[in-house]
Parts: C-alpha cells; structure tokens; sequence
C-alpha cells in the first residue's frame, strides 16, 4: 500500500486516485496521524500532500516525531508534494520562507539541472508543470540536492535518494503537469518498487470477508436503499454475504422522480433479488412539509421524517421476525470520509459519525448501529466498477444513473413544495426533460440533468391565448465528484428541442430557461 497523507490541499484526493490508476493501492490517512498508526498500515511508500498552510503557522501540521528516521530505517520511500516537500525540509533542517515574489500560481515552466534518481536519471530536461504555492525552499538539508528549478530560479525538486526522500515543489497529480503521471510511476514501481497489481476484484474479497468477520454468523443487519448507485452496490455486496440476514427498507416520501418508486423497486426485486420493503411516507412526510420555504429547515424536515420511518421499521423487524439488527450498511464512499476527516488545522473537528449518519438523514446515536461501510475506500467510478462486477451483476442503467440528493424534489421546487402541483408538474418535466437528454445520446456525458420548479410565472401565448403559467429551469452539469462542476454546453438544436418538447406535453408550463452557472459560485441543486 502506498499511504497518502493529507494536509489539506484540493488535489489530495487527486493524489490516491492517480496512484490507484497506476495499479497500486493508495490509503489517503489525516496529516497528523500518529507514527503508530502509520506503522499499523505497513505502507511501502508515502506520499505527503500539498496544504493551504505555511510550515511557519503555529498550529500547522507536523509529522510525527521520528517518522524520517523510521522511513530510512525501514527504507521506506517518501514523496513530498508542495507542503508536503516544504514539511520535509522544515523538518529535516532545511529553510522555508515566504517567496520574495510571492509565489508561483499556474502553469510554470520548470528544468532539470542535474541527473536523478527522481526523473530515472533522464538527460537535462525542461517541462511544463502546475504550480500553487506562497512558501519555497531556499536552502536544503543536509544530504539533499536540488533536481530541477523553476524559470525564476526556485527550487521545484529535490531529493536525497540514498535515504528515499523526494520532494516536489509543484503538483505531479494534475494533468497539467507534462511529466507528472510519470514522476509518480516511477516513484512507485520503480523506486517503492511496489507491483502495480490492484485491481478493483480485490476489494470485493476483502470487504466480504471483512463483513464475516465483523457481523457473526446469526447477526441481522439493515439497510436503507436511496435508489442511487452507492447504497445499491453496498447493499448487494452485503447481500451476497448475509443473504436474507440483510434487511432493505426503501422509502417513498413524496419527493421521488416519475414513477421512481415502481422503478427502483422492480430492479431491486427482480433483477437484484434484494430482501427489500417499501415504506410509503409520501402523505406524512407532504404535510411536514407544507409552509416550510427555507432550504435548511425543509432539509431538516425531511432527515428527521427519515428517522421516523427507520426508527418504525426497526421496531416493526423486532415485532414481526423478533430480530434486533445490530449493523447498518451505508454506502459511504471515499470523499465522504475524507470530508469527515477535514484537514488538521482547518479548526473542524474530525467528524466521521456525525458525516456517516447525515448519509442516512442524520440518524441519532441512540440508534446505536455498528456502521458497515464497504464502499468507505472507493471513488465513485471505482463504485460502478465494481457494481459491474460479474459476482454483482447491478445493471447497467442502474449503474450509470446521475446522482440524486436524498431531500429529493423537495431541492428542485424552490419554496413550499406542496403549494398547488409544483411536484407533479417538476416529475413530468424532469421526465420529458431526461427522455430528450437520452434521445440524444448525451446521458452518459452529464454527471447530472434536472428540472428545477420555479415559484413565479410568466407571461405567455399558447393557442393564440394569453397565459400566465409557470416557469422551469434546465440544469446539467459536467464533473468529476460533485465538488466542482460546469454547466453543460448543449447545442441549440437541443435546447430547442426540450423546450418545445417541455411546453407541448406540460400545459402548464411556457417557459423554459437554462442554467448557464458553474459550481462555484452556485452550487449544483438550487437549494
Ligand atoms: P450541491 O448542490 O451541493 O450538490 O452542489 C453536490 C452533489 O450532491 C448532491 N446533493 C445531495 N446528496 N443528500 C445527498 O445525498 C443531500 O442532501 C444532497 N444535497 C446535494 C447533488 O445532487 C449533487 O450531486
């Protein structure tokens, strides 16, 4: 395993990513993990992240005491990447001080200045790389030697190799770094010497067997199924350990798509086989909702109806089967856990339970559920891989689904969503909205599409009637994970053509407009 340590920066996850695509299994693990922990791992080489912070800020992340030594002695290889290098240097005797320039930010030009053992002893070579940094390395420690420096002459690259340590002042992990993937392949296979044999099959053996050993062999465990790729993929992965030890519950509250309920639930039954029951909550859950207009307060509204239900299904299993489920499986993926552990320093408290819980709606702690997360190491795409697995078998439409938020429609009508029949004309929208999107062929290109209800209306002539109906947004959006996006550049002849589709099959809609902001500054959902 290739260990990443995090401090804080936006490309960490980046980081474990691109390792695992170079076929070595990366741990992405908190800055300040102690060096016991670290030990724990057996890592065979490290990575230390890049961070907002400077090494001269009281409170910023150090290592742990000894962790050079222990690297050298078990000969350990170590990569520094921009704070990660500057930690290194600090650490080791060497000076870091804030750029007399004041940085370096973007794309850079940067040249090798001697033969290494970081660039696989290359001629002298020159190659664009990404840059982001306020601090730089102005003398090394000693045994180090600097490897290439930037235009301006500061030192980019660093090693002392006989003890395993490099440094890189710039960001090898994005793709605006020429040589970057290859700089960290050779740090892995050729100086980690680490075999570049992960494959996604192996994480199937292993959470399987992790769920036997953690869940004995009389335990019940239960389940709440969204409908979304994540929860279904965990849940048929339990499944196929516990077969009907594992309890579904799938709750229809009101907020769902065109007929989404009977959808999800024919692939659940009869394509997945999954033990599930259908809660339908719709009429309670409309009247908790009637009058609230905050975001907040409606998303608050509905993670405590959730509660509800789950608390109920809970007793009803005790009543009727006389089991009391110990475990609950969450499909908590590998950003979750990531954004539960924030960045040391960044003054949030490491939060996993609390982050772990909001994935079912914020379920109490008086509950008390043991957490069975077999996807909690997993990037979304490697999620779909391995829902794609043949032991899996989850169809393909269902893996490929864009995502959807758990307070469902509910974010999609802005203001009360039970004034008139916001929600029924939201659900036709979205239908006629997505079926245009599938017509031509642009749904596996969108990371999400939708229809948002806007509270106004609009002058219109439909008929050669004048009318004052509603108004509705498109919305699509390209990204990676949710974090960040950017709107979806449709041709016209598309547009037009949901438009007209839109206004033709929903009476009361006449006007459509499209969302043309990325995130940031908006977000994806409106609310
Ligand atoms: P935003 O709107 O924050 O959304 O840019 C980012 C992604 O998260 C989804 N989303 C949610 N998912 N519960 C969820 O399970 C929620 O409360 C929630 N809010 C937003 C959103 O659809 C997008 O994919």
């Amino acid at each position: 395993v290739c260990l990443v340590l995090d401090y804080g920066s936006q490309y960490t996850q980046l980081i474990a990513r691109r390792v695992r695509e170079l076929g070595v299994y990366s741990m992405l693990l908190p800055g300040d993990i102690t060096l016991e922990e670290i030990k724990a791992a057996d890592p065979k080489a490290i990575i230390l992240s890049g961070g907002p912070n400077s090494v001269h800020i009281d409170g910023s992340v150090r290592l742990s005491t000894g962790f050079f030594q222990w690297c050298e002695d078990k000969s350990i290889p170590v990569l520094g990447i921009c704070y990660g290098l500057q930690l290194m240097v600090h650490t080791l005797g060497g000076e870091v001080r804030v750029a007399d320039n004041g940085g370096e930010y973007g794309r850079m030009a940067i040249r090798t200045t001697r033969a290494s053992t970081l660039y696989s002893y290359e001629e002298v070579h020159k190659q664009q790389v990404w840059m982001s940094h306020g601090d730089e390395v102005t003398r090394l420690p000693e045994g180090f030697q600097a490897v290439a420096t930037s235009e301006q002459g500061a030192i980019v690259a660093v090693e002392a190799a006989g003890r395993k340590l490099y440094g890189l002042q710039y960001h090898p992990e994005v793709q605006h770094s020429e040589r970057g993937t290859q700089t960290l392949k050779h740090f892995l296979l050729q100086i980690a010497k680490l075999p570049a044999d992960w494959k996604i099959e192996q994480v199937l053996e292993e959470e399987m067997e992790k769920i036997r050993q953690l869940v004995g062999p009389t335990e019940h465990v239960i389940c709440a199924l969204s409908g979304g790729v994540d929860s279904t993929v965990a849940a048929t992965l339990v499944h196929q350990v516990l077969g009907d030890r594992l309890h579904c519950i799938f709750v229809d509250n009101g907020l769902l798509r065109y007929k989404e309920a009977e959808r999800v639930m024919l692939t659940f039954t009869q394509h997945l086989h999954l033990p599930v029951t259908k809660v339908d909550d719709s009429a309670r859950m409309l009247q908790r909702l009637k009058g609230v207009k905050d975001p907040e307060a409606k998303r608050k509204a509905i993670g405590s109806g959730f509660i509800d239900v789950f608390r109920e299904y809970a007793e009803e299993l005790q009543r009727t089967i006389g089991v009391q489920p110990r475990f609950l499986v969450q499909g908590t993926l590998y950003p979750d856990v990531i954004e539960s552990c924030p960045p040391p320093g960044s003054g949030r408290k490491h939060s996993h339970t609390i982050k772990s819980h909001h994935n079912v709606g914020g379920l109490p702690k008086d509950l008390k559920f043991q957490l069975v997360e077999p996807l909690r190491e997993l990037f979304k795409d490697e999620v779909r891989a391995l829902g794609r697995l043949p032991q899996l078998n989850v169809p393909e439409a269902f893996i490929k689904r864009h995502p959807f938020p758990g307070p469902g429609l509910a974010v999609r009508v802005l203001g009360d969503v039970t004034e008139g029949n916001a929600l029924e004309v939201l659900r036709q929208v979205d239908e006629v909205y997505i079926q245009c999107i599938r017509d031509f062929g642009l749904y596996d290109e969108i990371w999400q599409a939708f229809a948002v209800f806007l509270p106004v209306r609009a002058v219109g002539v439909q008929g050669d009637q004048r009318t004052h109906s509603h108004v509705v947004a498109l919305r699509a959006v390209t990204s990676a994970d949710g974090m960040t996006a950017d709107w979806y550049p449709f041709e016209p002849a598309f547009l037009q053509a949901a438009s007209t589709k839109i206004c033709n099959t929903v009476r009361s809609v006449n006007r459509v407009v499209y969302d043309v902001t990325s995130k940031p500054p908006g977000t994806i959902e409106w609310e």
